[in-house]
């Protein structure tokens, strides 16, 4: 069995860079956001590609996201969107979710993107069940295997949920004891998706690391 995986080097990482096809808002989104403490947060480029494919191939019509930050990976799936298509996304911080409606504005987004405040906790028990082509799980670590949960009941059968940030910039292979509670949690949230007979699950080293799930 082949089991060796790419090294993606520096000059790799320039090649793959050629490919990248940043739309100009979300470019300009992340020049807004160089030296900000939380830039890191926004959706790797190479995801919100692979995003807006996503959403494309399950249909465009309904889609759900935990963790709306500034906005960033909402716009990249707004591309894959059907003109009747919409986004929910939910954000417990009331600043970011006033930047990220801001953003939404600016770039004509607003009416397809409606920000839930709160913690999604709150939110998610009161959506419908069945009623989304696809989950984007993007919040707190923690909290990520309560909201594969909900994912679960909300996307219709066929739909896919993707997780962002499953290797932790690496950590999650530190041994057991030496994890930090966000790369245990991403541990046992992969654990979790990839054990889960009610999905079929990949774990992709797209970004940070992304587990890929369709809903059977
Ligand atoms: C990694 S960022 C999301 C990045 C965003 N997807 C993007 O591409 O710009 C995580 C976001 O989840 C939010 N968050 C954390 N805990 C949350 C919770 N319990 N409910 C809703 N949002 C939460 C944070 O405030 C933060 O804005």
């Amino acid at each position: 069995m082949a089991s060796d995986r790419l090294p993606i080097g520096d000059a790799l990482s320039a090649h793959l860079d050629r490919f990248a096809r940043i739309p100009e808002e979300i470019a300009a989104l992340h020049r807004r956001m160089e030296g900000d403490q939380w830039e890191v947060m926004m959706t790797h480029p190479d995801l919100g590609a692979l995003l807006e494919v996503l959403v494309r191939a399950s249909g465009g019509r309904s889609v759900l996201e935990v963790g709306t930050f500034v906005g960033t990976s909402a716009a990249w799936m707004a591309r894959g969107l059907e003109p009747t298509g919409h986004i929910d996304t939910l954000e417990a911080d009331g600043e970011r979710a006033r930047r990220a409606e801001e953003f939404f504005a600016e770039t004509g987004l607003a009416d397809r993107i409606r920000v839930h405040r709160g913690p999604a906790e709150a939110t998610l028990p009161g959506l419908p069940a069945d009623a989304y082509d696809l989950c984007y799980i993007d919040a707190d670590k923690p909290g990520y295997i309560g909201y594969l949960e909900h994912a679960v009941r909300v996307v219709r059968t066929g739909g896919l949920i993707v997780a962002d940030n499953v290797l932790a910039g690496g950590r999650v292979a530190l041994p057991e004891g030496e994890r930090d509670a966000n790369a245990a949690a991403l541990v046992a949230f992969t654990e979790a998706a990839t054990g889960d007979p009610r999905l079929r699950t990949a774990v992709l080293t797209v970004g940070d690391g992304v587990t890929l799930s369709v809903v059977l």
